[in-house]
């Protein structure tokens, strides 16, 4: 009761303004704590969010709640979760997900098989609870039997949040994930039990779940297309610009990127991608 009553105190006085001391203090306990850098991303953004977990837990000062952070076990994870964005469906987007099933994969797999190249390596990167690249497994295993047979596909996908990668791993689905999805490719490739879609094995299999932080600066994985959608919106422009580059050094020539609906190419990096669509935001690396 006493703590609720200061928390309205510090709610009136100090609505979303977490002073540099205690917010610095913060970055540097997630840091040692979590392995969470939070240098990167836009500050207004995390600083309402740091607020918001400040009033849940009912401290009266920032400064408290970063006592309070550095002596709790579990604190520091529950609040990297709510300092990332975990929103995701099934084909968000629907159209990005026809455009890549009419032309970038048929693109992608001839060029593998012209250039004589039996693999194709796809990443997923700010993954969430895996409906992103489970839409990709399922488009490929739809649509693409035959030059799958030819050419040996991995979806290879990320998140820093291990547990939504636990949500990933189990493959259960609350019905509002699914809205975006086609009839068709749900009633072949799900199953509903105790109010849940659950993915079929065979394309759970198609995807494999890393726990990485992508703003670590440790090379990725070299590849032929990247999915890397509604996470560059939550850093501030130059670690964006600096993910970007990192992102053509990665992709083969000529490999893919798609980024979110409201996120773009700026600077530099312009220089470094030809766009193939701008309407869904897809970029061939030059
Ligand atoms: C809004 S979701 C986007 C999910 C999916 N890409 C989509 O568009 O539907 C953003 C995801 O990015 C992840 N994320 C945020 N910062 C990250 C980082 N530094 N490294 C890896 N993943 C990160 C969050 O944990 C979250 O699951």
């Amino acid at each position: 009761m006493q703590r609720a009553k200061k928390c309205a105190t510090y709610l009136r006085k100090d609505t979303d303004d977490i002073p540099d001391q205690a917010y610095d203090r913060i970055c540097r306990i997630l840091k040692t704590l979590g392995g969470f850098q939070l240098h990167g991303y836009k500050n207004a953004c995390i600083k309402r969010r740091i607020s918001a977990r400040i009033r849940s837990t009912g401290y009266a000062s920032a400064m408290e709640y970063a006592d309070f952070l550095l002596q709790s076990r579990s604190e520091p994870a529950r609040l990297i979760k709510m300092l990332t964005i975990h929103v995701s469906k099934f084909f968000r987007n629907r159209d990005t997900f026809n455009k890549l099933r009419d032309e970038i994969f048929p693109r992608l797999f001839s060029g593998c098989l012209q250039e004589g190249r039996n693999q194709l390596k796809i990443q997923s990167i700010g993954c969430a609870s895996g409906e992103e690249p489970y839409s990709l497994a399922l488009i490929l295993h739809n649509s693409f039997a035959h030059e799958m047979s030819q050419v040996k596909v991995s979806i290879r996908a990320l998140d820093i949040d291990a547990e939504v990668l636990r949500v990933a791993a189990e493959a259960a689905y609350e019905v509002d994930r699914m809205d975006e999805a086609p009839v068709a490719i749900t009633k072949r490739y799900f199953t509903f039990q105790d109010d849940k879609y659950r993915l079929v094995p065979e394309i759970r299999n198609m995807v494999t779940f890393h726990c990485q932080d992508m703003l670590r600066p440790e090379p990725l994985e070299e590849c032929d297309l990247i999915l890397c959608r509604n996470v560059l919106i939550y850093l501030e422009r130059s670690h964006q610009e600096a993910l970007l580059k990192r992102f053509a050094e990665s992709l083969r020539a000529g490999g893919i990127l798609v980024l979110g609906k409201t996120e773009n190419l700026m600077g530099e990096v312009r220089d470094l991608y030809q766009t193939l669509c701008p309407v869904e935001r897809i970029y061939r690396k030059k």
